[in-house]
């Protein structure tokens, strides 16, 4: 098949290509790198000629609401009517487990509508929500950090390796479109404050962490199981332990 994915530069888009490579499949990397910009539908015609099948593994930096929605909206937008244009027979889509229990979290906010679109939109779908990725913890300090001392939010959270991310959104692409699957998480729940003190220890970065619900990307309203998967979640198989150990 010939399968676009869009996002192929990021941290779940690269093992995605490779995965798709892996599997035989014809893979057309779209990016603002290969010439093509979502946020405008430049490129977007030429890059999605001849494609079966897109999977969106795009992603801001904004934190905002009102600007993590407007990136998704247009992009999405932008996206599923070229798809349409050209004939694509399934978008696929990376989101997040417990989307609809966090509404503090401008990207959450983002998320929300793409998902939202998705569903309305033209394209025969397929949504695969993951929960939180192994590298987040140390993305949380890195926004937050500040003279040597870091807030991060106390979850509770049931983490999953990209690699893990990656092999079922390739197995998703190559099928027929499945509407909404079943939650996709790591096999071992994990304290985030711990998770986070051990990256940084295997780095060597003596930031002080600082457990909080305040001043991060993650408020109260995290406690407890909110960010945890549904019982019959699928399981990657990577455990933390193990992926620290390659880093
Ligand atoms: N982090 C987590 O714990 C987690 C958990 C579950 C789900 N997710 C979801 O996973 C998705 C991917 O996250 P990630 O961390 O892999 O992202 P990432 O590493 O930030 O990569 C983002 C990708 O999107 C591309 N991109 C950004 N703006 C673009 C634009 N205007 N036009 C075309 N391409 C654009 C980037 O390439 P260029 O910059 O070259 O354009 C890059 O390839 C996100 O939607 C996120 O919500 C994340």
């Amino acid at each position: 098949m010939r399968i676009a994915v869009v996002g192929a530069t990021g941290l779940v888009g690269t093992p995605t290509v490779s995965a798709l490579q892996h599997g035989g499949h014809v893979v057309v990397p779209v990016t603002r790198s290969t010439g093509v910009d979502l946020s405008t539908g430049e490129g977007l015609d030429a890059a999605l000629d001849g494609v079966d099948t897109v999977v969106d593994v795009t992603n801001t930096v904004a934190a905002d609401p009102t600007e993590a929605e407007s990136f998704f909206a247009t992009a999405t937008g932008n996206l599923l009517a070229a798809e349409e244009r050209a004939g694509v027979r399934h978008h696929v889509v990376v989101s997040i487990v417990g989307l609809d229990r966090i509404r503090g979290n401008g990207h959450y906010h983002g998320k929300r509508r793409q998902e939202a679109m998705v569903e309305r939109g033209p394209v025969p779908w397929t949504i695969q929500r993951a929960t939180q990725f192994f590298e987040l913890p140390a993305m949380v300090v890195g926004w937050t950090a500040a003279q040597g001392a870091a807030p991060i939010p106390p979850l509770l959270v049931q983490p999953v390796a990209v690699h893990d991310v990656a092999a079922v959104l390739a197995e998703v692409a190559a099928g027929p479109p499945q509407g909404r699957t079943r939650d996709l998480a790591g096999p071992e729940a994990h304290d985030f404050v711990d998770m986070a003190r051990r990256i940084l220890t295997a780095r060597g970065d003596r930031t002080r962490l600082v457990p909080s619900w305040r001043d991060g990307p993650f408020g109260v309203e995290a406690a407890g199981e909110v960010l945890l998967p549904e019982p019959t979640a699928r399981l990657g198989s990577t455990t933390f332990d193990s992926w620290l150990a390659g880093q």
